[in-house]
């Protein structure tokens, strides 16, 4: 049993599952479930468009797993039609555990949540995939808050074995339980965090990430400060980890954090110049140094 985590027998079984958001977070989060639960999986989001581009997603990632061998032709079959995506939440009527991952804004989490409240079981589970985000006050204001709990996954979702799992003020057991179980069927290593700006991982990341931009700003070229650290055997430098990410998710987590602690991280006006030109990362197609993200840190 993973440090902290409740009795397992106090997990309530999971048979379908609903995803709110249909991006490409949740998309992978459709996947994994579908693949490691076996159980239908339901994606909404609020417009047909960005519901065909979820599915869409999970079934050309079915396909690769297939061209790999990885699954057979019966099994790509199934996996593609447990995932279904649908523009009314209805859908999560009979669902015992829903995920969302919309927009890093607590007052748009905390109105989706009211908003499934109305719809599912009491016992539902209402997980939050929120990289910052406080888990309790997300729960605060529900006629149900101890059915809330943070499920923070990392980019690839499958690919990284990890798995923060928040526990907020009002969890209970039974929810922590079912976090608890559901994270190991999707084979992660749950961890057991404390409800706190960023958690861990992403408070340790953004610390990184944070030096590294500033090196950027105060004159370091881009390309030096991205592989001063190669002989160190990270899987991928600085600014690919940043495009990976998404520069605009690197930037919400840093003001959360800078909120939380002025002193200990900083904020970069470049980043957020960055985010705002609507820029990927640095880098741009073949992996060259996009000209216009170079003219942002030179102050251009
Ligand atoms: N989606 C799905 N699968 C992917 C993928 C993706 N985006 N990227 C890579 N993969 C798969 C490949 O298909 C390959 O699978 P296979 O073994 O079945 O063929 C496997 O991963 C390895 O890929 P590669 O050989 O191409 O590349 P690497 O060995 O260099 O690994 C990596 C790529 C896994 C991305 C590795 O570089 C890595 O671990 N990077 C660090 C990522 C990281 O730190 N993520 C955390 C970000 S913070 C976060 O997400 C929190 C949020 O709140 C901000």
């Amino acid at each position: 049993r993973p440090s902290g985590a409740p009795d397992a027998s106090l997990a309530r079984n999971v048979t379908k599952v609903g995803i709110v958001g249909a991006g490409l977070m949740a998309s992978q989060l459709a996947l994994l479930f579908a693949r490691r639960l076996e159980v239908p999986v339901v994606l909404t989001d609020l417009d047909q468009e960005r519901l065909d581009k979820g599915v869409g997603y999970v079934h050309a990632e079915v396909d690769k797993l297939l061209a790999k061998g990885r699954i057979n032709g019966d099994q790509a079959n199934r996996l593609k039609a447990l995932v279904t995506g649908s523009l009314d939440k209805k859908a999560f009527a009979d669902a015992d555990f829903v995920i969302e991952a919309v927009f890093e804004d607590l007052a748009v989490k905390r109105k989706v949540f009211a908003e499934v409240e109305e719809l599912v079981s009491e016992t539902c589970v209402l997980a939050t995939n929120t990289s910052s985000l406080s888990v309790t006050e997300m729960a605060a204001g529900l006629k149900h808050p101890e059915r809330v709990v943070g499920f923070h996954f990392f980019n690839p979702v499958a690919v990284l074995p990890l798995l923060e799992v928040v526990r907020g003020e009002a969890t209970d057991d039974a929810t922590l339980a079912t976090a608890f179980a559901v994270g190991a069927k999707l084979k992660k290593s749950c961890v057991l965090v404390k409800d706190a700006p960023a958690f861990v991982v992403n408070r340790l990341l953004t610390r990184f990430m944070g030096e590294v931009i500033a090196a950027v700003d105060e004159g370091t070229p881009i390309e030096v400060a991205d592989h001063a650290l190669d002989g160190l055997g990270l899987p991928m430098t600085p600014f690919a980890l940043l495009q990976l990410v998404g520069p605009a998710v690197a930037l919400h987590v840093a003001e959360t954090l800078h909120a939380a602690f002025p002193d200990r991280f900083k904020l970069s006006e470049n980043l957020a110049k960055l985010v705002e030109a609507g820029k990927p990362g640095v880098y741009g197609p073949n992996f060259q140094i996009d000209p216009e993200a170079r003219a942002i840190f030179s102050g251009g």
